[in-house]
């Protein structure tokens, strides 16, 4: 009786003693980790190590960032699109500082986290928010982070950013399947044609927009508000050029967003003392999310069947293609604005355009920002004739636009109001829609 439990506390003690003596969150140079090696963060929230993904019967190798609970979900991988084809890997610091992945015999690098000076020796360190940091040995100094080369995960604490002079942008890229994590067709970021604004791509095209950003929330995400409130910022750097998303959520509970290899961006979360990671949102959440649905002057209503409609006084372009569903024609419009007729027009003809009042839209893309005050917004818009359309948003003050419209769509809630400008006989009574 007595051994066994004397052989239980020293198993207990070995147990303790091996976890304190070698889990480690540091990569020196004379420790490099060899496949299947880990080390894991400080708080053991990360794992960083060699792994396979998906297909378990691949004897592809990556070296990669996951969380250190039952799903093991990956958030990084270095080396996604060289990856090496056996188990013989190292990950190690190369004598320039270098963190560096060799693949066995050839000693080959494969990747590297390429700084050019770091004379003074370097060491690297995962940290419990998941970024793997390169220091400079003497001076403590950040050389390199894993955060400042985003994959398709983005991590409380990371930064999307775009520069608006070398027109650089940090974003995330889609794996190309589950079990392959090269470069895959959709990208997630931030631009600013003239509103600052997030993006996914699918390849150079736009997939979804979030609507300008207000500085609280993205006007064309409904529903934003009280929970992002806590999660994201928009920071601009006017001596660099750049502008940042950052996504900043406490350590509890955990949060993080994937664009999975469909191009949907998903939000994740992790209730605090639970296991279980869910799925809170995502973009694009339903048809009208996705960009241009209805084509230009459309409207797309995900309540409505069939989901697209033209706006007030705008017809199908090709009615046919319309009515089958295919809406990618959109819609023009019925009667010429007044302000663009070269004639000195009489009667009803004759008489100014007007707006017609749509609530809770997601506004179009390409927004102007006039320094117009809220009740200056129309007059200003109703003396242009390029302008075709406007908005207010406290945030974010007078918009205009001056192309035509698309990616309008109708929330239930939230949105802005929108002000289309129409020939005086569209008007009708002074046109409302609510609902
Ligand atoms: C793995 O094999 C592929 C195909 O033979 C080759 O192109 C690639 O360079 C190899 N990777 C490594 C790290 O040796
Ligand atoms: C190397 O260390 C010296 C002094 O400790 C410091 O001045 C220098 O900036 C360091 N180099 C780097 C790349 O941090
Ligand atoms: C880095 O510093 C540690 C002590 O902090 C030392 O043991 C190690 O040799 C140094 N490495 C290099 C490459 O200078
Ligand atoms: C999460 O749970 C821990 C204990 O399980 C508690 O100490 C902590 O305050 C909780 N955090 C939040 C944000 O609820
Ligand atoms: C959809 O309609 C447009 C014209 O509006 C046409 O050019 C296109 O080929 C149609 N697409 C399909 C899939 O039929
Ligand atoms: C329109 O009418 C105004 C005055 O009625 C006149 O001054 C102007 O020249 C006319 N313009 C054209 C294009 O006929
Ligand atoms: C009318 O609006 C367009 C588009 O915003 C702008 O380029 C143009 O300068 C404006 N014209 C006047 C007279 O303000």
């Amino acid at each position: 009786m007595e051994s066994v439990s004397c052989r239980i506390f020293v198993i207990l003690l070995c147990c303790l003693c091996s976890n304190f003596s070698t889990a480690t969150d540091t990569i020196k140079l004379s420790e490099p980790i060899t496949d299947p090696q880990t080390i894991t963060s400080d708080g053991r929230i990360f794992k960083l190590g060699f792994f396979t993904p998906g297909d378990k019967s691949s004897t592809k190798r990556y070296v990669g960032i996951w969380y250190n609970d039952p799903s093991e979900t990956v958030v990084w991988v270095a080396n996604r699109n060289k990856p090496l084809n056996d188990s013989s890997g190292v990950l190690t610091i190369a004598e320039n500082g270098n963190l560096v992945i060799r693949s066995g015999g050839e000693s080959e690098v494969i990747w590297s986290s390429q700084v050019s000076n770091s004379a003074n020796g370097t060491k690297a360190r995962l940290l419990d928010t998941g970024n793997l940091v390169l220091y400079d040995n003497a001076t403590g100094t950040e050389l390199w982070e894993s955060f400042q080369e985003p994959g398709n995960t983005f991590l409380s604490g990371m930064r999307l950013s775009y520069n608006i002079r070398t027109g650089e942008k940090k974003v995330l890229t889609s794996w190309k399947s589950a079990s392959d994590p090269s470069i895959g067709s959709f990208s997630v970021g931030v631009d600013a044609l003239s509103l600052p604004e997030a993006f996914i791509w699918k390849d150079t095209h736009t997939h979804f927009r979030s609507g300008p950003w207000n500085k609280q929330d993205f006007i064309g995400v409904p529903n934003m508000i009280p929970f992002y409130l806590r999660g994201f910022n928009f920071e601009i750097d006017n001596q660099q050029g750049t502008g940042y998303l950052t996504f900043a959520f406490g350590v509890e509970p955990y949060s993080y967003f994937v664009l999975n290899t469909e191009g949907k961006l998903i939000e994740m979360y992790q209730a605090n003392g639970t296991m279980n990671w869910v799925s809170l949102s995502s973009f694009p959440g339903n048809e009208c999310d996705v960009y241009g649905r209805c084509g230009t002057f459309g409207k797309c209503d995900s309540r409505d069947t069939p989901i697209c409609s033209c706006l007030r006084g705008f017809e199908p372009r090709n009615m046919k293609e319309w009515s089958k569903g295919n809406w990618s024609g959109g819609c023009a419009r019925m009667t010429p604005l007044q302000c663009e007729s070269s004639k000195n027009l009489t009667g009803e003809e004759g008489k100014p355009d007007g707006f017609l009042r749509y609530q809770s839209m997601k506004v179009p893309d390409f927004a102007e920002r006039l320094s117009a005050i809220e009740d200056e917004c129309e007059e200003v818009c109703l003396k242009n004739c390029s302008c075709i359309a406007f908005a207010y948003d406290a945030g974010i003050g007078c918009m205009i636009w001056s192309t035509e419209l698309i990616d309008v769509q109708k929330f239930s809630s939230d949105g802005v109001d929108l002000y289309i400008r129409v020939a005086h006989s569209e008007l009708g009574t002074r046109f409302i829609e609510s609902f």
